[in-house]
């Protein structure tokens, strides 16, 4: 009998020190904050910009443009960029802390990068125009797109920087944790209707052109 337990002892053991291995421990986690949407798009956008570095630098190289590549850069920021991610913070996110008591720093910041949205719907605007004179036959819209490209890198890394690094964490303090809630439930039914509206946009303005 002795000798089963020294057996089995070991045997209980290795059991409960596998499932302690296996078993993932809880982390201390809070629920979701009304920032973290803003930041996870911000990792989306920020692989693009080696993209637009790189399709730069292959122009400069080849005295070519990749039509297919700059299309993809102005649908993605025409989409994504501004109206999924600048509308999520413009509609909703700076749009109810403009309400609020909040430091002159911070506003003056978030005022700061509302203009710069307005800066990169600019630069998209030209990207798009010169891709447009492009692709008609302007040799000369080539350097316009590279101007453009050129541009926008440098731009978005420090705005994501400025509103990563100093403005949405403590901005979460104006808000009580109902209203982060509420905030974050209002983001989730944004991304929802996105989808359905572009679509429905897009319909309605083919059925203006084939009515
Ligand atoms: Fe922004
Ligand atoms: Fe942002």
């Amino acid at each position: 009998m002795d000798r089963v337990k020294v057996f089995l002892l070991p045997v209980f053991i290795a059991i409960v020190l596998i499932l302690f291995a296996v078993s993932p421990v809880p982390a201390e986690r809070g629920p979701m904050t009304p920032v973290a949407p803003m930041m996870i798009e911000h990792r989306l956008i920020e692989k693009i910009l080696p993209v637009i570095d790189a399709v730069k630098g292959e122009m400069e190289r080849t005295g070519k443009v990749d039509t297919a590549a700059v299309a993809a850069i102005v649908d993605f920021f025409h989409t994504y960029g501004d109206e999924v991610h600048h509308g999520k913070e413009e509609k909703i996110y700076f749009h109810e802390l403009a309400k609020k008591k909040i430091p002159t720093a911070e506003r003056s910041l978030m005022e700061e990068l509302i203009r710069e949205h307005q800066q990169a719907r600019g630069i998209i605007g030209e990207l798009a125009g010169a891709l447009d004179r492009y692709e008609k036959g302007d040799q000369a819209a080539r350097k316009d797109i590279e101007n453009a490209l050129g541009k926008l890198p440098g731009l978005y890394r420090e705005h994501i920087r400025k509103e990563d690094k100093v403005l949405f964490l403590p901005s979460l303090d104006a808000f009580s944790k109902a209203e982060q809630q509420e905030l974050l439930q209002r983001m989730c039914e944004y991304d929802g209707k996105m989808i359905h509206e572009k679509y429905r946009r897009e319909v309605m303005d083919l059925r203006v052109k084939y009515p």
